[in-house]
């Protein structure tokens, strides 16, 4: 298969690079600098160039507190960006894997969200996702959307700058020797690597339709932390902050689980709990 992966210097990118390439595909990384998702003549230049038979995008605009600085910019790379590759993805025949988010909820469910689930954004950077999700699936009807939720990978993430999750706590642990951590903010922890290996098995099937892919079971932002430490052996002093200790600006779902509901029904699912894809970041690694 020829895949072109868009976002390839992004966090997932590359690991979804890597995992194409090691399936045997031949896979043309596709970066900021060769694309602007915002561009409709960009896209469909570089794309009839490649003629891929599989486009997975990556990138976006995903940066909560920028998107609500500049809505207009949020929407052309996330919402028009995503229809700009279906035209072209439809034009020439390529199936389309489009990367979307748990933050399309509000939150107020207690139970895992299911793909049948109405979505309620409440920032800007949910409702600019919901829309490219919607351009995508009323344009081409060979899409797979895959909304995953807090993901991490070796690679930093280019939009958030600097460390991940993990990285940002064990800096933290060395640096002062006790952290702090909101537990009301609930989610399913999600490696990088292994959403670029679920890619590759749904793009072996024809199952096309929106997908939730995370890993499996949830935890608070704290109780993630805290598995990082364990397994890490690291000695810091864990606590939980209070209400209001970091304040943030732009509204979040204080709960985004996701249930797998559709790649369960199919048979597709490989996900595993949360805390095994951490154990496997962590493995091959001298010292934290
Ligand atoms: N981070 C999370 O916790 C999370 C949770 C759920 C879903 N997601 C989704 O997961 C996907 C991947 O996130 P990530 O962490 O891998 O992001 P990332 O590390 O920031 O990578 C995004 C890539 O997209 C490129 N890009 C940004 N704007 C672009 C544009 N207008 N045209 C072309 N390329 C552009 C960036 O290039 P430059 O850096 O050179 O601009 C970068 O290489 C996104 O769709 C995001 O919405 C993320």
């Amino acid at each position: 298969m020829n895949v072109s992966v868009i976002g390839a210097e992004g966090q997932l990118g590359v690991d979804v690079v890597k995992a194409f390439t090691s399936n045997g595909d031949t896979v043309s990384s596709v970066s900021h600098a060769d694309m602007e998702l915002a561009d409709k003549e960009s896209v469909a230049t570089r794309l009839t160039e490649l003629r891929p038979d599989l486009i997975v995008n990556t990138a976006a605009m995903h940066h909560v507190d920028k998107c609500e600085q500049d809505p207009e910019m949020a929407f052309a790379v996330n919402g028009s960006g995503a229809l700009n590759l279906a035209l072209a993805a439809k034009r020439i025949g390529a199936t389309l894997m489009h990367v979307s988010t748990d933050y399309v909820f509000d939150g107020s469910k207690a139970s895992p969200y299911q793909e049948s689930d109405v979505p309620r954004p409440l920032n800007v950077y949910g409702n600019t996702k919901l829309a490219g999700e919607y351009f995508v699936r009323a344009t081409t009807d060979k899409h797979f959307v895959l909304r995953t939720s807090a993901i991490y990978g070796k690679n930093p993430c280019r939009a958030k700058g600097g460390l991940n999750f993990i990285e940002l706590m064990l800096k933290l642990a060395r640096e002062r020797g006790e952290v702090k951590v909101v537990d009301d903010e609930i989610v399913s922890p999600t490696p990088t690597p292994e959403i670029a290996r679920q890619m590759v098995v749904l793009s072996r099937s024809d199952r096309y339709g929106l997908y939730h892919a995370t890993a499996e079971g949830s935890c608070s932002w704290h109780a993630f932390a805290r598995e990082i430490f364990v397994i890490s052996k690291t000695n810091v002093t864990l606590k939980v902050a209070a209400p209001g200790e970091f304040p943030i600006k732009v509204p979040r779902p204080k709960y985004s689980v996701l249930e797998n509901c559709e790649l369960k029904k199919h048979g597709l699912n490989i996900f595993r709990p949360w805390q095994e894809g951490l154990r496997e970041y962590f493995s091959g690694r001298v010292s934290s």
